[in-house]
């Protein structure tokens, strides 16, 4: 029987992996579903100590602090989530010999490029989460032979707050919405990414480093939101404007669309 650790469970691609396994009940494998209160990766201690009990074949980092402009302000909680804890896991998957399957972002690029970003594209992150979460693939890949970094961007889901669910909740209350219409990038389902990643572990794939899992269309945040808008049948006026006319703490990449 195979072990598999996901951390971070009640985060929206934590719930669409446990939504998989539960619908496909693998035989030889054991999903273990672990949310903060039932082990905060960034304390090493009790990472340690979990896996001091449990012998672990994979563990798929799901948890993060993924609040991209509080993390302007509160780096130091960002890094210790996003960079630090992602340390203890690799040190103890190392020790197991387990494959670690830490998920990053497309935040790790400065948009510069303008040309589907691959995984050995030069790195340059321009707000706090993307530095934090650059420093968590660091510390994978350079701790534990076995690790997998699958980037991915512009996640969504039923789940939690995200744009999709963030959109849905404004157009029921609202008949004009502004969207910024100049940022690029490819909405991903985490239902889709939660698939990708369950076959991955089934596969017993091994190719470690490296790769990009997002969705097929390249869009604007105000292209998804019309998509979302028709898909679920609300008329709201949708009106582009650009970045500028919509400040946020955290600079965002103006085009992070990922191979
Ligand atoms: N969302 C996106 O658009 C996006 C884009 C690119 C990449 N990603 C990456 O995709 C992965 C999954 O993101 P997501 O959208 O599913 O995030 P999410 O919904 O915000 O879930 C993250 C989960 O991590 C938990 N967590 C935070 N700190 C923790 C700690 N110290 N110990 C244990 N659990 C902790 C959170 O717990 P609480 O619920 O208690 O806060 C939350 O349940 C993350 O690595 C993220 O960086 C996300």
């Amino acid at each position: 029987m195979k072990k598999v650790l996901v951390t971070g469970a009640n985060g929206q691609l934590g719930k669409c992996l446990q939504d998989i396994v539960n619908q496909f009940q693998p035989t030889h494998y054991q999903f273990l579903f672990l949310n903060r209160s039932e082990l905060d990766i960034s304390n090493k201690e009790l990472v340690e100590s979990f896996f001091f009990s449990n012998k672990i074949d994979f563990c798929v980092n799901c948890a993060a602090y993924t609040a991209v402009d509080l993390a302007e302000t509160e780096a130091e909680a960002a890094f210790k989530a996003n960079a630090d804890a992602v340390k203890y896991l690799a040190e103890e998957c190392a020790e197991q010999e387990a494959t670690l399957i830490q998920i990053s972002t497309d935040y790790v690029f400065d948009g510069e490029k303008k040309q589907p970003y691959l995984p050995e594209d030069l790195t340059n992150p321009i707000n706090v989460y993307g530095k934090s979460k650059l420093e968590g693939e660091r510390w994978a890949l350079g701790l534990n032979p076995k690790s997998i970094v699958i980037r991915t961007s512009w996640v969504y889901s039923p789940y939690g707050k995200n744009f999709y669910t963030t959109m849905l909740r404004l157009m029921a209350e609202r008949d004009e919405l502004n969207i910024v219409s100049d940022q690029i990038g490819k909405p991903t389902d985490a239902r889709d990414l939660a698939q990708y990643i369950y076959d991955l572990i089934l596969s017993q794939d091994s190719h470690y480093g490296i790769r990009n899992f997002s969705g097929n269309e390249v869009m604007s945040w105000y292209d998804f939101a019309k998509k979302i808008a028709n898909e679920n049948g609300f008329s709201t006026k949708i009106n582009p404007i650009p970045t500028s006319q919509y400040p946020t703490p955290a600079k965002r990449p103006m085009w992070s669309v990922l191979k």
